[in-house]
């Protein structure tokens, strides 16, 4: 036995029920603002809730906490927990760094949109860094859910709509948080989540229902989980909602047969927020002993608890026989040997000096401003309007609500973000104007708030400003008018952080409050306007396609997201990012994919409706370039393998611009006839490149079986089916550059 076996063992003999209860439990811990009320959804007494968990941890009764970000509250807490019990067990401390902890990088969707998993490993290890330093070791991330449904508010936290695409950067995220394994020095233990299929809530509804068919489950939604697990990720959580009738917490099917028995997980799994209770909530488990049972039966071995966690009653499950001491025992063990992963029974307390130093650390910053430019996605410009000629240009007005909003710019998901580092648009242009260029700013229209307050809104500062006293009427004609002054009109339209993330879906998708007439009444002015768009998921922007001569997509592009955004308007570097997600016209069209099968008079596909197209308004992988690439000599090196076999594609680019640019290649496959319909397309195959001015360069995919199997409801397995195979390599999923090979049986 090893040194971790052993110590665990030891351990486990000590506790009692109670004890071992504690350790399979996850509290919330808020440090909230003074005067910050008790927020009704959650359910907790703000006063009281502070000491209630102090005095858990000195009865052995937590074994993790979330939500502390502070290294000397961490450091109390911990010596709480160490010092405070016999046991002297320490604590995993989980927060949600989704993207950053105070750098606070591009959201997960507009990273996906780099298509550079290099890029997004190398930014998630610097979220890393700064949690590990102040004494986090745990991310509740990358969040690998699909999603279809731009309603669906969390489509901000994934990789978008593409399994391949979900798969690649649930890895780079994995790799990025917890480097070579858990415990490495720096890094944190990553969390995928939601298993499974929390993406596909009815009507895009946060926290619906959800019915997936076997083929969807193990062709789209697992693929992005499974990839996180073989990268090593050491702890998975588990989705709100039921699938297919049974909640996915208490899905034994899910959590063990699949998760550990198919895919071979070997670190913990975690409930999410109340998911174990609420299994009573669910009608699924008859009371919260029921429910802690059935939890821990399917293979749940920590309960994140806001309130009265159902893992309390594990002792009493244990004498009724609800639950069986190997059961408990087995759970217990994950969670030790990943605090012993962590090194915590050494050196459970952090330094705090270290962790300010880290936390200032201006390499940080650097790696968000290049992801914020590599996440960039030029939507669209007419007649070269993009790159803007510093030199040239005398004036420009920078207009819209969004333009001047650091809390904005950083979009959901962050707490301990700093707003003196963030660089808004505005801020972002004016440094970079210099002198001779003058740059006026209107914000134009006023902020729309929420229906609903945001959960989110008790830790202050997260619904958007409203200035007192604002008169919208004399707004709105100062900013046309400046734009009618200036050369260029830098327009920024979107969604205020707070519409999108968790519990904030939106039942629409066009540009909320007045800005659409906003943008309308700019561009009548005659001065040519470029669009930025600050959001994470698409929004109806089917006029300004027509009117509009250039739109950039920047997302919620993080703390150096203005002086990225600057670089790009620019010209100092070129978009190179890339759509992860179909770009729909209109809400009606929803769901919409690019994967789609060919179904009855595929000649009609694009008639569906009768009163609109049902085209996208941009194709999934779109995205525009400074430069310009030519694909030619699309070969592959054989043209006929056998079912085990493997091609390799080969294509020529070249970018025949004078400048330096980035393009995403892309390979699409389509299997034309076997023992199940295939998608039209899926993207089976990229590679981001950066090529010079007048560059060729020869790009190689190899395409084999695990390119072209596929799960096959019908025999319920994987299956490799002998076939032609279309191939396209280009810019999107519309690359009209095509070959083709063969397959046959062995
Ligand atoms: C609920 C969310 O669904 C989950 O993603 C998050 O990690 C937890 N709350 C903790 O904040």
């Amino acid at each position: 036995m090893g040194t971790t076996e052993a110590q665990v063992e030891e351990l486990i003999a000590q506790m009692t029920p109670a004890e071992k209860a504690g350790q399979l439990t996850q509290y919330f811990y808020f440090g909230l603002p003074a005067g910050a009320e008790t927020e009704p959804a959650l359910g907790l007494d703000v006063e009281r809730h502070p000491r209630m968990v102090e005095s858990v941890l000195q009865e052995g009764g937590a074994g993790s906490l979330l939500f502390v970000t502070d290294p000397t509250e961490i450091n109390r807490l911990q010596r709480l927990a160490v010092e405070g019990h016999r046991l002297g067990i320490p604590l995993l401390f989980g927060f949600d760094v989704v993207h950053g902890l105070r750098t606070i990088l591009p959201v997960p969707i507009a990273m996906a949109a780099s298509w550079d998993p290099g890029l997004i490993e190398r930014a998630q290890s610097v979220a890393a860094r700064e949690a590990r330093a102040v004494g986090i070791h745990w991310a509740f991330a990358p969040m690998v859910d699909i999603a279809r449904d731009p309603r669906w508010g969390r489509i901000v936290e994934g990789a978008g709509e593409d399994p391949y695409l979900g798969a690649a950067v649930a890895v780079a995220q994995v790799r990025g948080f917890q480097g070579r394994e858990p415990g490495a020095p720096g890094r944190i233990i990553a969390g995928p989540k939601h298993l499974a299929g929390y993406g596909a809530a009815l009507g895009g509804r946060d926290y619906d229902e959800v019915s997936l068919s076997d083929s969807d489950l193990w062709n789209v939604y697992f693929p992005p989980f499974e990839a996180a697990v073989d990268a090593g990720a050491g702890n998975v959580m588990t989705a709100y909602m039921s699938l297919n009738g049974i909640p996915a917490t208490g899905n034994r099917w899910l959590l063990t047969d699949v998760l550990r028995d198919a895919w071979g997980f070997e670190g913990f799994v975690v409930s999410d927020a109340n998911a174990v209770r609420n299994l009573v909530t669910h009608g699924f488990a008859a009371d919260p002993s029921d429910a802690a049972a059935r939890a821990i039966g399917a293979g749940v071995d920590m309960e994140m608890a806001i309130v009265d966690p159902a893992y309390e009653h594990l002792p009493e499950a244990l004498e009724s026989g609800a639950t069986t001491q190997q059961a408990v025992d087995a759970s217990v063990r994950r969670v030790l040997e990943a605090k012993i992963r962590m090194g915590l029974f050494d050196t459970p307390y952090v330094e705090e000096d270290h962790a300010r130093e880290v936390l200032t650390d201006p390499a940080h910053r650097e790696v968000a401003r290049v992801a914020a430019e590599r996440a960039a996605v030029l939507l669209r410009n007419e007649g070269g309007l993009l790159p803007l000629d510093g030199d040239k240009l005398g004036s420009i007005a920078v207009i819209g609500p969004l333009a001047d909003s650091k809390r904005d710019t950083l979009g959901p998901w962050v707490f301990d973000h700093d707003l003196d580092e963030t660089v808004t648009v505005l801020e972002g242009i004016r440094a970079r104007a210099g002198e001779g260029l003058r740059v006026a700013h209107a914000r134009g229209v006023r902020v729309v708030q929420r229906v609903f307050p945001s959960m989110f809104d008790m830790f202050g500062g997260n619904a958007p400003d409203d200035p007192e006293g604002f008169d919208e009427e004399a707004e709105f004609k100062r900013a046309v008018d400046l734009a009618r002054g200036a050369e260029v009109a830098v327009v920024v339209v979107g969604e205020w952080q707070n519409m999108i993330g968790e519990a904030a879906s939106r039942s629409s998708l066009e540009l909320p409050g007045r800005q659409l007439e906003l943008v309308q009444a700019v561009v009548g002015t005659g001065t040519p306007v470029v669009l930025l768009v600050m959001n994470g998921r698409p929004l109806d922007l089917r006029w300004a396609v027509e009117h509009v001569p250039a739109i950039l997509d920047i997302w919620y592009p993080g703390t150096r997201g203005g002086a990225a955004v600057a670089n790009l308007l620019f010209g100092d570097v070129s978009p190179g990012g890339k759509l992860p997600f179909t770009w729909p016209r209109t809400v009606g069209q929803v769901p919409m994919v690019y994967a789609h099968t060919r179904s009855h008079e595929p000649e009609n596909q694009p008639r569906r409706y009768w009163d609109e197209s049902s085209t996208p308004l941009f194709p999934f992988g779109h995205g525009l370039s400074y430069g310009r690439f030519e694909y030619a000599d699309l070969a592959v090196d054989q043209p006929a393998i056998v079912t085990t076999g493997t091609v390799t594609v080969s294509v020529e680019v070249t970018n025949t611009a004078d400048r330096e640019a980035d393009e995403v290649v892309q390979l699409y496959l389509h299997q034309r006839h076997g023992a199940a319909s295939r998608p039209v397309r899926e993207l089976k195959g990229f590679r981001r490149v950066t090529l010079a001015a007048g560059e060729s360069r020869t790009v190689r995919f190899r395409v084999g079986p695990k390119e072209r199997r596929y799960w096959n409801a019908a025999v319920r397995d994987w299956v490799t089916d002998s076939s032609s195979f279309d191939v396209w390599v280009g810019a999107d999923s519309t690359a009209p550059l095509a070959t083709v090979f063969e397959v046959k049986a062995e």
